[in-house]
């Protein structure tokens, strides 16, 4: 298998494969693997060196922010993509449509991560998960419990903060508002959202929480790792950020949080099948669980696993139960209502 793998970076050439990581591309009797990630480097590093540490089997990484599908769709047979690791369902289920995975079919995945976090038909499994929330100000937001619907109540009206509408963390969001009750009224919601717009979705999750403190806006809609990322990392002006709101887990009427999936899917060619397979299941051990959710501030997807602190504070996580490839399915209806109520405008 890695004579394999050296034999088509050898067609590939450098320019495309030179990118890879590491040197394990030309060393043809290891044992490797080849991700493809949308994910900073950092936040992914402490799991695929534990993977290496445990199975002998080097992992070649290569970061690709935009155009990860076209890319292996591009390099066709011949791509020595294995793994993808991507985040949000836009993202897993874009990969599937565009034909670059291949179905898995593993009683370890589908023991531990429940049906609504993975695709129906195996060809993507979430691994963690970010819940989109509310983030409340601390010092003007006394009360401690939202719905999404309240978002669009007029006693919030010019004092909700939100990135662009057409952001495919909202396009999720406002997927699943369809999902529950249907489009007309998700269009009356969505309006509604807009209405009590303090200014022009702009920025991204983090600005947020900074025209929160600003006094921009009171409420705000971001996900959850941010506010660990603010909190926690080495910037102090975020630090500020982060410290000057409350986060929330709203719910749906008759419904959970929204939450949506960091995830793996299994490359159509890939040319290490088996240890692809060796990484998707040792993806949802308890300790890549514990390392990787910590790493990323994301909630695991496997219960029972202990949460990162600043997460954890956030109060118990109850997600909603639709399942988010059903939700996945009204992407495109969200991008258009996005457009329709002019929410960007
Ligand atoms: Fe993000």
């Amino acid at each position: 298998m890695a004579t394999n793998t050296f034999a088509r970076g050898l067609l590939l050439g450098a320019a495309a494969f030179g990118a890879l990581a590491g040197s394990g591309v030309s060393a043809s009797a290891e044992e490797v693997l080849n991700i493809y990630t949308t994910r900073e480097p950092g936040l992914i590093k402490p799991v695929l060196d534990e993977f290496t540490k445990e199975t002998g089997v080097k992992v070649n990484t290569i970061f690709i922010n935009n155009g990860l599908e076209e890319r292996i769709r591009t390099e066709g047979e011949n791509s020595p993509a294995d793994v993808i690791i991507t985040v949000d369902i836009g993202r897993l289920a874009a990969a599937k449509d565009y034909g670059v995975t291949q179905a898995v079919k593993s009683e370890a995945l589908e023991k531990v991560i429940p049906a609504a976090f993975r695709d129906p038909e195996g060809h993507w499994f979430g691994i963690a998960l970010r819940g989109r929330v509310v983030y409340a100000s601390k010092e003007r937001v006394k009360q401690d419990k939202i719905s999404y619907e309240e978002l669009a109540d007029p006693k919030w009206k010019g004092k909700v903060c939100i990135r662009s509408g057409q952001h495919l963390y909202n396009i999720s969001l406002i997927a699943a508002m369809i999902a529950h009750k249907g489009e007309a009224k998700a269009e009356e919601w969505l309006k509604g959202v807009k209405a009590n717009l303090a200014k022009k979705p702009s920025g991204g999750d983090r600005e947020q929480a900074k025209d929160i403190l600003a006094g921009v806006c009171d409420i705000a809609v971001g996900n959850t790792y941010y506010v660990s990322l603010m909190l926690n990392g080495k910037d102090a002006e975020q630090k500020k950020w982060g410290e000057a709101i409350n986060v929330i887990l709203p719910t749906f009427e008759g419904g959970g949080t929204h939450v949506n999936v960091s995830g793996l899917a299994l490359a159509k060619h890939a040319p290490n099948k088996a240890n692809a397979q060796k990484f998707m299941e040792y993806m949802v051990s308890d300790e890549s669980q514990r390392i990787h959710a910590d790493a990323n501030s994301e909630y695991p997807v496997k219960a029972g696993i202990k949460i990162h602190p600043t997460i954890a504070s956030f109060g118990e996580l109850k997600a909603d139960t639709i399942p988010i490839a059903e939700i996945a399915k009204h992407r495109k209806k969200a991008s258009e209502l996005v457009d329709k109520v002019g929410f960007d405008q």
